[in-house]
């Protein structure tokens, strides 16, 4: 009997998403059938008026929409439901592996609980890691809240540690650094997780030092105005500090006016431990494949380049090493159709 395969192409590449938020792929559809389950008003009359929202100037214009929609979350089947989808698209991805950030502090304010959110999201990634797809939830502390706010965070979330695989640091970045946190960061390895935080996206250079002074991360979230600091670029490359960068983010939210002017060649020149990811797919109009694809086509990256890429995201991920080697090893021996 013929079997048909769907064309594989580079950017189907074996990978790891290290810098997804899950509140970023919820769907304009997805938040009219959950206002509908929810009987939460909106304040759109359709799923085109609503996208017809996306454009934005900076990272505040995004995040005011973003947590906007966030308002039809409630039960633990929502959570269930958006990691679910996004563990679908894991597969038409090539993402073997997710390290997934959720804001608990957006949905606790609105009355939601810890355990709601924890138990929706972590029943999906169990579900996902019997298909073969491993995921783990990283926690995010807004960074324009109070400090004690994130500590409060933290220890609604200690019966839960065993669900949890970090901490990191989100939300509007400029005039909130990442010294203001180091105590609760601090807490949070002491509790043995592990730490990555936002720097470096529209914040400046010395955010990108405090992260990795302060609060002792292991990986920069975004990182690329970094290469505004000849000592900080020297210094990440010596540490092979890993940087999650997402290109199509980058571009939606005005740090590049577009895909060809980013600065990703530059990062590689560098000799920077890169990633790519899509930070938050509904909004920035793709998922990860969709961004290795952008940076091929719009950058001239090499298909020997998105190899090195995907390669990092198993290497800068928090696996362990005989997953890590598995997952590199597949990596090894996969081919696309179009190579
Ligand atoms: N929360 C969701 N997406 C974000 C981003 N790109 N930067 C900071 N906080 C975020
Ligand atoms: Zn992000």
């Amino acid at each position: 009997m013929a079997r048909y395969r769907a064309a594989m192409r580079i950017q189907h590449i074996p990978k790891a998403e290290l810098h997804l938020h899950i509140e970023g792929t919820l769907e304009p559809e997805m938040v009219f059938v959950l206002a509908r389950r929810n009987d939460v008003p909106l304040p759109y009359a359709s799923v085109d008026e609503l996208r017809a929202k996306y454009r934005f100037t900076d990272l505040q214009s995004f995040l005011d929409i973003y947590y906007a929609n966030m308002a039809v979350l409630h039960t633990e089947r929502d959570f269930h439901d958006l990691a679910e989808a996004y563990l679908l698209e894991c597969d038409r991805n090539g993402v073997r592996h997710a390290e997934i950030f959720f804001d608990p502090q957006a949905h606790l304010d609105r009355g939601v609980s810890m355990p709601t959110i924890i138990g929706g999201l972590s029943a999906a990634v169990d579900e996902a890691g019997e298909r073969g797809v491993s995921a783990g939830l990283i926690l995010c502390f807004l960074r324009d809240q109070p400090a004690e706010a994130a500590e409060h965070t933290l220890r609604l979330a200690e019966p839960y540690l065993d669900r949890i695989i970090g901490v990191g640091l989100d939300s509007a970045e400029v005039g909130h650094p990442p010294s203001s946190f180091t105590d609760v960061f601090r807490r949070a390895r002491e509790l043995g997780l592990r730490a990555v935080a936002h720097a470096g996206e529209e914040g400046p250079p010395s955010y990108v030092w405090e992260a990795l002074d302060e609060l002792g991360v292991e990986r920069i979230d975004h990182g690329i105005r970094a290469l505004d600091d000849p000592d900080l670029v020297a210094r990440l490359r010596a540490e092979r500090m890993p940087l999650t960068v997402c290109p199509l983010s980058n571009v939606r939210l005005g740090s590049f006016p577009d895909i060809s002017a980013h600065t990703l060649p530059r990062l590689l020149n560098e000799g920077l431990m890169v990633t790519l990811n899509s930070d938050d797919p509904a909004y920035f109009g793709g998922y990860v494949a969709d961004n290795f694809a952008a940076v091929r086509d719009g950058l001239g990256v090499s298909d020997e380049q998105l190899r090195q890429l995907a390669g990092n995201s198993f290497d800068a991920s928090f696996l362990d090493s005989e997953r890590k080697a598995r997952l590199r090893s597949e990596l090894a021996d996969w081919s696309c159709d179009e190579e």
